[in-house]
């Protein structure tokens, strides 16, 4: 259910086949639901098949249960010339119940591809709103740090990798 081309929230219901060892919702079903979501925000906002290339600032807050309904809310961030910074957000609900809580958040890149697989420029998101300019400075921010992070690690990563 798409709210803006920017943004969109898909639903899933927690299934008995998604439990893990802990009676709750796999790691990773919930890291399978937010690419989905993900590539979906990216490919309505590009027109194009998209990749990942990037996931992280990834915290699971609190567990998903069986039975619960599941809302995970991706939403466009930052533009670059291929990539979109989209950032994910997972609530779950016992159906029988109205309160929503949030179990995990996490920030996806998608870059788009034309038909040769080729990178391709993306329309450039512009901020709306306050909080939009907001998340937008966060993105940026952030893959700013991430850029330091590996440039400070590269000397510690095997030279043949
Ligand atoms: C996507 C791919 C074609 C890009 O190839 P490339 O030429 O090496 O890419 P670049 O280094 O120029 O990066 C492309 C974009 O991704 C961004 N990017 C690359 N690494 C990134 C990272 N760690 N975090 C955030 N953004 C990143 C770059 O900033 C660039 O953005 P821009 O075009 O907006 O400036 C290639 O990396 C690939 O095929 N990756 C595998 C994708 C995949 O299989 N995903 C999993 C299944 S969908």
């Amino acid at each position: 259910m798409a709210k803006t081309r920017n943004e969109i929230t898909l639903r899933f219901l927690a299934e008995p086949s998604e439990v893990n060892f802990g009676g709750n919702v796999h790691g990773g079903t919930v890291m399978k639901w937010i690419d989905q979501a993900a590539y979906t925000c990216a490919a309505s906002w590009s027109g194009h098949y998209c990749v990942t290339v990037y996931v992280g600032d990834i915290r699971f807050l609190s567990p998903i249960s069986i039975g619960d309904v599941v809302d995970v809310k991706a939403r466009l961030l930052y533009t670059g010339h291929s990539s979109m910074h989209i950032s994910v957000e997972v609530r779950a609900r016992n159906p029988r119940e109205k309160a929503t809580r949030l179990t995990t958040s996490c920030i996806v890149v998608f870059v788009a591809l034309d038909e040769e697989g080729r990178k391709v420029s993306v329309p450039k998101w512009t901020p709306r709103s306050e909080r939009d300019r907001k998340m937008e400075q966060y993105a940026m921010r952030i893959a700013e740090l991430r850029q330091k992070i590996k440039d400070d690690m590269a000397g510690f990563l095997d030279p043949d990798r």
